[in-house]
């Protein structure tokens, strides 16, 4: 693997093709169990377990699971990790939660992050499983509250004898464009159970809440950031109390979650919060990962309620005055290939371009997990492809410009640009073939989007010493299967004895 670090080794004892699919259909099934278990377990002669931490006491619910090798878990969903982020605090960096008295009882999940889900955008940013299955989302998404600065916490309650001293802990950042998705929606009971380890799920600020920014002093942006390095700043202080090893924090996400996984490398507000980080299929390199025009967009926003003055102050003033629904529910559509809110370049959680600091080894040294699935790209094809599941050669010529056009706008060089990837997506053996055609344009995407910007950001993490791993994920998924796959990769990738192992279930 000629990306490899110097410390890295080739995992030539990768599971056969045939053990990945029997493990996969085993965690999946494990999984729908589980979610459908623990819905109906809480309620009854639960057992709830207390727990102190800085800011009060907790109340959780103990939840068996249905299996015989996986016990129960101690859950506690909808714990405060930051103040609610309303009316002056609106478009700020979160704050401290404050104390309370007594037991607080985190039982059930707290709201989630304002979002609309329905002139929900570029289905290309979201996971195939996510917009494949938007009615279930939704059902996720209903209880919308701005005061949404929640976490949840799954601990396993049986030591086995791989570790049975304080446990690592996962902090699993959700995906979604950034402008929708909730950490409930992840149900961390069998990986905690299983792996022995402490999940955690999160919700940060996403849309224009999370990320609006002004490109100056006036509304800074980045705050959804911010709120993950809040809620991994309560995690090291707190976690201990939950018998969680604050020095084996694992941060992991894919999609736009491996990208916001990818900038808290590169920030130095994350320093000394999380020792491990396990990028699924994205990376602060993607075109989507960083919003380089953010100020097009909040003026876009501004005019269209009425906000859009001259000074910016004046302008986010405004902003804060108006409803979050009327604010989610703007129709402000990001160019192809881009977002219209994510994080932006502020010079400080986000020092330079992520290029940029990566190349110059701006980072501390993690232990690093990579990787991405074959046919990512497939969402950008997908409108391409005709009845006959191929790509005609007019289409196929009409993509790649449209690919160039979007992402390079210069003129210099374009034709040369455009003839070049043709001529390397074609497979010439075979070019009268639609779909042959399709399979190369999903290739093409695919690259591009995903495995250039991976094998990249895994080159310059482990030259510059971070101990980097990288997989290639070729499992196909059944259409049945398709919210359980993201699910299986969080079994796949378990923490252990201070190092990231591949698991053969
Ligand atoms: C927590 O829940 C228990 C059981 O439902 C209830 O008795 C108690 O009053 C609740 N505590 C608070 C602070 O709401």
């Amino acid at each position: 693997m000629w990306f490899a670090g110097r410390r890295h080794r080739p995992h030539t004892h990768l599971c056969t093709r045939h053990g990945a699919m029997a493990a996969s259909h085993y965690s999946i099934s494990l999984w729908i169990l589980s979610l459908s278990w623990s819905l109906t377990a809480v309620s009854g002669q639960s057992y709830h377990p207390t727990v102190n931490t800085q800011y009060g006491k907790l109340r959780g619910v103990r939840v068996p699971l249905p299996s015989e090798i996986l016990g129960p878990v101690d859950q506690y969903l909808g714990v405060p990790y930051a103040a609610s982020p309303v009316g002056e605090k609106r478009f700020m960096p979160p704050e401290p939660p404050s104390s309370w008295s007594g037991i607080k009882n985190t039982t059930h999940f707290a709201p989630v992050c304002p979002q609309n889900i329905h002139n929900a955008v570029p289905e290309i940013m979201m996971p195939v499983w996510f917009t494949f299955n938007l009615d279930i989302v939704a059902t996720y998404i209903q209880d919308q509250n701005e005061d949404c600065l929640y976490l949840n916490i799954y601990v396993p309650t049986e030591d086995d004898i791989r570790d049975s001293g304080s446990k690592p802990v996962m902090v699993y950042i959700h995906g979604g464009s950034y402008m929708e998705g909730t950490g409930n929606m992840i149900d961390g009971s069998v990986l905690a159970s299983y792996g022995n380890v402490i999940v955690i799920t999160l919700n940060y600020r996403v849309g224009l809440l999370g990320f609006l920014s002004t490109g100056d002093q006036a509304a800074k942006g980045n705050y959804g950031l911010l709120d993950q390095i809040q809620a991994l700043r309560w995690i090291s202080e707190n976690i201990g109390y939950f018998g969680g090893d604050s020095n084996r924090i694992t941060v992991f996400g894919s999609g736009i979650g491996a990208s916001c996984v990818s900038l808290l490398t590169l920030s130095h507000h994350s320093e000394g919060l999380f020792h491990r980080a396990v990028i699924q299929s994205g990376s602060a390199l993607s075109s989507w990962a960083v919003n380089y025009q953010p100020v097009k967009y909040t003026r876009l926003l501004a005019e269209k309620v009425g906000c859009n003055v001259l000074d910016t102050l004046d302008m986010v003033d405004c902003l804060r005055k108006k409803s979050a629904r009327e604010l989610v529910e703007q129709d402000i559509q990001p160019a192809r290939y881009h977002v219209a809110f994510g994080p932006v370049i502020d010079g400080d959680v986000i020092p330079d371009d992520p290029e940029i600091l990566m190349e110059q080894g701006e980072f501390l040294n993690y232990d690093i997990m990579l990787g991405v699935n074959q046919g990512e790209g497939l969402r950008f094809v997908e409108n391409v492809v005709d009845s006959e599941d191929g790509v005609s050669g007019n289409d196929f010529d009409f993509s790649v410009s449209d690919f160039v056009d979007s992402l390079y706008g210069y003129p210099e060089g374009k034709d040369t640009l455009r003839e070049t990837i043709k001529f390397m997506y074609t497979d010439w053996a075979d070019r009268e073939n639609p779909e042959t055609r399709r399979k190369t344009l999903v290739a093409l995407f695919t690259d591009h989007q995903w495995v250039e910007p991976a094998v990249v950001t895994a080159d310059l993490h482990a030259r510059y010493g971070s101990p980097t791993y990288f997989y290639a994920f070729y499992h196909h998924c059944q259409s049945l299967m398709k919210p359980a796959c993201p699910i299986f990769m969080l079994y796949w990738s378990v923490i252990s004895i201070g190092h990231v192992i591949y698991y053969c279930l």
